[in-house]
């Protein structure tokens, strides 16, 4: 039974399985293999200078010629950095007091300072993506401007968007993007939004906005959120999605950037208890909690703007990494880390969602 939808068509892929261009995961390995399987890879643009992005792009490149995206942030608070010099030294103060108290923890020196600056990368990696013809731009947290989405086409740059809401999907609709992903609360990750919203916010279940995007907009809609298998990609389709985008299933690929305590944590956690964290970033995201989630949330402590608190807890994050040590770490997951039983090579989750997927279909074509 075929796959084949209209996503596959309009990007030149074999089956409409799309792997999340996640920041810290999503390198070059991981993207082209789960591309040279049939799906859509796509690399991590998060934080990434625009040299090291290109190196990205060719290494992809160097492995298949089969079609592949470029993730990007644009999210508000990012287009230009915030400055650090511009808050307050009480907020500044108390998030360097509560960090300080893991950096005791982690035996690394107090720091009482502003958070360092961030560099302004997403217009120089944008010339990147456009320079090397990209097949897919792939956006996260953001609304591109119509003028971007057209450079984009005149050189043949499909682009896709990721929204929480439909009121997102109209408006990045509006703008011209080609591909709409509709991200759903249980995804892993940061929430897609370009304002930052309060907690509870753009939280709505995939299998409720899903329906209700692709009834408001006339582009295709991939699903996002809560899918890890044949039986997820096939309810996808079910809610008039066009394919499904996964991120938490391939953090657990051994292509994946992930550290091992990161992925041991997922492959012990049964998803019941993931949490909505602003403290690794400064926006909200989905992540299995740790003591670093918890203790922080219980502190009390403002948070920076985007990526301005990742930036001050960078050092933490690092050495946390570098110990093992998962209480420390960051462990982006999403509910369904509760369906993911393994750590294998991420070609070979391509392939075992599709052969899932047709196994479903075809039993739902001869059962009554
Ligand atoms: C570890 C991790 C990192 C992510 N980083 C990004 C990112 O940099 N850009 C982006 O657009 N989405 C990112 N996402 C969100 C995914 O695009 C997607 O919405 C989500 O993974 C789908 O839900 P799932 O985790 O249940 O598969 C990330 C997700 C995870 C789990």
């Amino acid at each position: 039974m075929s796959l084949r939808t209209a996503l596959c068509d309009l990007l030149g892929i074999e089956y409409p399985i799309v792997q999340s261009g996640m920041g810290s995961a999503a390198g070059p390995e991981l993207a082209a293999e789960v591309s040279r399987a049939g799906g859509l890879g796509i690399v991590a643009g998060l934080g990434v200078t625009s040299d090291e992005l290109r190196k990205r792009i060719r290494h992809v490149r160097s492995v298949t010629d089969r079609p592949f995206g470029v993730n990007q942030w644009l999210h508000t608070e990012l287009r230009p950095p915030a400055d650090p010099a511009r808050v307050p030294p009480t907020t500044m103060g108390a998030v360097q007091q509560e960090l300080n108290v893991f950096r005791e923890r982690l035996g690394i020196p107090a720091v009482d300072g502003p958070a360092p600056g961030m560099p302004d990368l997403i217009d120089a990696e944008f010339e990147v993506i456009l320079e090397e013809r990209v097949p897919v731009w792939s956006i996260g947290l953001g609304n591109p401007v119509p003028a971007m989405v057209r450079r984009c086409h005149e050189r043949g740059i499909k682009v896709m968007a990721m929204v929480a809401t439909v009121e997102d999907a109209r408006a990045v609709e509006k703008n011209g993007v080609d591909i709409i992903v509709a991200q759903g609360g249980e995804a892993g990750g940061h929430r897609s939004t370009w304002i930052k919203q309060p907690r509870e916010a753009a939280n709505v279940a995939t299998l409720t906005l899903v329906p209700q995007v692709v009834d408001s907009v006339r582009v295709p809609v991939v699903a996002a959120g809560g899918i890890a298998d044949g039986r997820g990609l096939v309810a996808a389709l079910a809610l008039g999605a066009v394919g499904a985008l996964l991120g938490t299933r391939f953090v657990a690929t051994r292509e994946s950037m992930a550290s091992e305590v990161w992925k041991k944590r997922l492959l012990e956690s049964d998803g019941a208890h993931t949490t909505l964290t602003e403290a690794y970033t400064g926006l909200w995201a989905r992540s299995l909690p740790n003591r670093y989630t918890e203790d922080y949330a219980a502190s009390g402590a403002p948070v920076l703007p985007a990526l301005m608190q990742q930036r001050a807890a960078q050092d933490i994050f690092t050495t946390a990494a570098r110990q093992g040590d998962a209480e420390h770490s960051m462990l982006y997951a999403g509910q369904s880390t509760g369906l993911v039983h393994d750590v294998p090579g991420a070609a070979e989750v391509v392939e075992r969602i599709a052969r899932e997927a047709r196994a479903v279909l075809e039993r739902l074509a001869t059962s009554r």
